[in-house]
Parts: C-alpha cells; structure tokens; sequence
C-alpha cells in the first residue's frame, strides 16, 4: 500500500493547469452507453474512479481505448444489462449506471451500493423517479432490478425533493431517449450536469435548462456519435487554491471556469487571500496571516461545495480566530476531524457543525485519509505543519487527485508517495 510523506513549511508557489473533472466524466462515459457508435471524450483525468467506470463498460459490451487524457468507446455491441457486485463496489457513484443502462436496454440490474465512508447515500430519489418513467424496481436476490417494460421508458415530470447530484443526472439520462418529454424540478444545478447535458445536446439529445432548477429533456430516438472535452475539476482547483493559501504561497491556476469556483472565492477573500479571477485563470495571493472565515455553510451549488469542506477546514485550523463549518449535505462527513486533531488543530463538534479554533501552525502527524476530499485535507495540513507527516490510505485521495505529489513537488512542497514496504529514506 502506498503512502504519502510530506515535510512541512514550504511555499507553494507557481502555475499549474488543473486536471479534468471527476464529477463529469463519471456521467459522461456511462452516457456512452447510449451512444451508437464512437464516443471520443476528451480530458478525462487519471483516476481510479475513471478506471473503474471503464472496467463496467466493457463489461457490459462497450470497447474501449485510452490514450493519455482521451477516452474512446465503442458502445456499438453493448450485449449486457447488469453490472455485478464487485465492479459496482469499486466505485461509489456506480448507481449512475442505472439511468444509462436502462435507457440503453430496457432493463438494468445492478446490486445496491452501500453506504460510504461520508454517509449513508440512500438512492430513493433514483429509484422514485425511474417507476415515474414507468419503470418497475424490484429487488432479485439482493441484486436491484430495473425495468422499462414493454412500452419503453415514458416521459414524465419529476420533482425532487432534494436536488441530488445522482439522480438528477440519471434522470436526464434516462429521460434523453425516452419517449414524450420530461421536465425534472428542484434538479443539481452542479457544472457537471450541465457538462453531461453538454455532451449528450452534442449527440444529438434536446435537453434545455441544465445547470438550472428546471430541465426539460425531450426524448429522441437515437444519438449519434460524437466527441467531447470534459470541464476542468473545480474541487481540485479549489484543492490547490487553498493549499497555497495555507503555505504563504502564490499560485496561478489555468483552465477555470471562474463561475464553477465563485462559491469559494469569497470566503477565501475572508481569509485575506488577494484573488483575481479572469476568463479562464485564477491567481491566489496568500496574507501573512490568514484570518478565520466566520460561517461556511455547504450547500447544493451554487453554495459552497461538502466537496471543499474538508479542505477549507485544514485552512481554517491555522487562520486567527474561530471560524464555523456547517456540513448540510451528508450527514457524516466530518470523519477528517479526527485527523486534523492529531496535528493539534483544535476542532469542537456539535451535530452537523463544526467550530474551529485557529491555532499558530499545525505539527506533522502519521494520519490516514479517511475518505477522498477528508484525505485531502491531510496533505493541505502537511503542507502546512512543521516537521513531518505520513499519510496512509492514500487510495482515497488516488479517486479524485490525479498525482497530487507531482503537482504539489512543482509548486515547491516537500512531498512524495513511497510504498509502505520501503524505508522513508529510500523512497
Ligand atoms: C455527488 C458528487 C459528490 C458530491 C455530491 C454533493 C459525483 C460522482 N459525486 O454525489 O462528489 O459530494 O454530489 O455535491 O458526482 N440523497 C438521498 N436520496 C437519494 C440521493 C441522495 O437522500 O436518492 C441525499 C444523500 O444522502 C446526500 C444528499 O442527498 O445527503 C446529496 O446527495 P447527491 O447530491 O445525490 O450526491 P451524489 O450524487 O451521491
């Protein structure tokens, strides 16, 4: 097992390009499946999530070619429509398979995903809007069985009751070949959906509204092959904004979409951190001292992302004063707080809310990732403490960070990933 080791107290400072987003491609490769013929996706990040979703698409019939960053699948001879339960257990978003398979070839069985590491992640805002379509949900040893029957999929209105990410995305996924039109309510607002609805518009598919509250989604027989570039992942610009504010740093991201990463931008001004924001760039100057940031309250976009929780947390241990956190979309994401304490942060938890009391400088500390983001926060907290830290359980951060060590080593951070077999000095 890898693990990452960082020694402290270094400036970050540079330029980097940040990499393709998780949250797109993830959506975007399953909507292949209902493709015929040969999607081309490109920026699609290193990750084990990318690979995960590769291995289920060739297991149900699509092929597939990777050459650095481009993604190319065939999905001309899909042949199966079930996914089992080793595949759909290597990753946690595998439930969007739901809307592509079953949009694809009438019937979806797929085992059902069980809770995360940030919560439970029920799926009955899926399941509810999938019998909407007119679809039946049965459960068949275990295994969750989908299926459209003999009238296909119908078009319908779906109002959700609380804008999930999923199954917005399986909505829109099932919906895009479906017969008659489908008008979702309360849908995410996220930039992903609207970058699935982008690719799909390209092939072919008439979906109006994404990236707002209602979208209207007139199914369409076929799609035609198209090609695609994913947008750039602001959770991971946002990642290395606040690493570098908490090394003193500067640092110039290119490749933003500077309204992806608003929600973050002001309570980084808070912070103090001086931010220019142009068309496709954001430079972060860091203050001497970084002061605490009063409330931060995670919402669905466009409030500040749980995804930044984790990260603006780490920042706000080593800022001047009490800051607040208030995590309102999983009700178990604060597992990184266990670590944080161990690098001396001073962290107080009250239910859902976080009260962090700022202190001068964090001390390296052996910690573990408790999830993706929650393992980020682990290396912004290493890069910030003195002395040394080793992280384990690194394959959290490898879901959603392509080479974390390799970008962080070019903007100046004392870091690298070694094998937990080798000697520290060795590696
Ligand atoms: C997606 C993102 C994840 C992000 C989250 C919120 C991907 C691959 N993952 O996850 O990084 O943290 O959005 O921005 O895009 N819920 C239900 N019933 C459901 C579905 C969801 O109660 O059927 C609840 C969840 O438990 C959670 C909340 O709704 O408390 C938000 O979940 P959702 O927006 O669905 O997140 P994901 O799509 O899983």
């Amino acid at each position: 097992m890898d693990k990452i080791i960082v020694n402290g107290g270094r400036k970050l400072n540079g330029e980097i390009t940040v990499q393709g987003a998780k949250n797109s491609v993830l959506p975007i490769l399953v909507a292949t499946l209902l493709v015929d013929g040969v999607s081309v996706i490109h920026n699609c990040p290193m990750l084990s999530d990318v690979d995960a979703t590769i291995k289920i698409l060739q297991y149900l019939g699509c092929t597939v070619n990777r050459e650095n960053h481009s993604i190319t699948v065939d999905s001309t001879n899909v042949f199966r429509d079930d996914v089992p339960d080793n595949l759909m257990r290597e990753m946690r978003s595998s439930i969007v398979f739901l809307g592509g398979i079953l949009g694809r070839m009438g019937r979806a069985k797929l085992s059902t995903p069980g809770g995360c590491e940030i919560g439970l992640r029920p799926i009955d805002l899926h399941l509810s809007a999938m019998e909407q379509f007119g679809a039946t949900v049965t459960d068949e040893d275990g295994f969750l069985v989908c299926s459209a029957g003999e009238n296909g999929l119908q078009g319908t209105r779906i109002t959700l009751s609380f804008p999930s990410v999923g199954a917005t995305e399986n909505i829109i996924l099932a919906a895009t070949c479906a017969m008659g039109t489908t008008i979702i309510s309360n849908a995410a607002r996220e930039p992903e959906i609207s970058d699935l609805a982008d690719f799909l518009n390209r092939c072919g598919a008439k979906i109006r509204g994404a990236g707002d509250s209602t979208v209207v989604i007139e199914g369409v027989k076929k799609l035609t092959p198209a090609e695609h570039t994913v947008i750039p992942d602001r959770i991971v610009a946002s990642t290395y904004l606040i690493a570098t504010a908490m090394t003193g740093g500067e640092i110039l991201i290119n490749s933003i979409i500077p309204s992806h990463i608003a929600p973050i931008i002001q309570p980084l001004r808070e912070s103090g951190c001086n931010i220019v924001v142009n068309k496709k760039q954001v430079i972060l100057e860091s203050p001497k001292i970084l002061k605490r940031i009063r409330m931060i309250r995670t919402m669905p976009h466009p409030g500040f992302p749980t995804d930044v929780q984790a990260q603006i947390m780490a920042l706000t241990s080593v800022a001047d004063g009490t800051s607040v956190i208030v995590e309102n979309i999983f009700e178990s994401r604060f597992k990184h707080i266990g670590e944080l304490l161990r690098f001396g942060a001073k962290i107080h938890v009250e239910g859902r809310m976080a009260v962090v009391e700022g202190v001068n400088h964090l001390n390296g500390a052996n910690v573990r990732a408790t999830d993706l983001r929650g393992g980020s926060a682990m290396i912004l907290a290493g890069l910030q403490a003195r002395g040394t830290t080793e992280i384990t359980e690194i394959h959290h951060i490898d879901r959603g960070y392509e080479t974390p060590e390799k970008t962080l080593s070019e903007l100046g951070a004392d870091i690298k990933r070694v094998n937990s077999n080798e000697k520290q000095g060795n590696a």
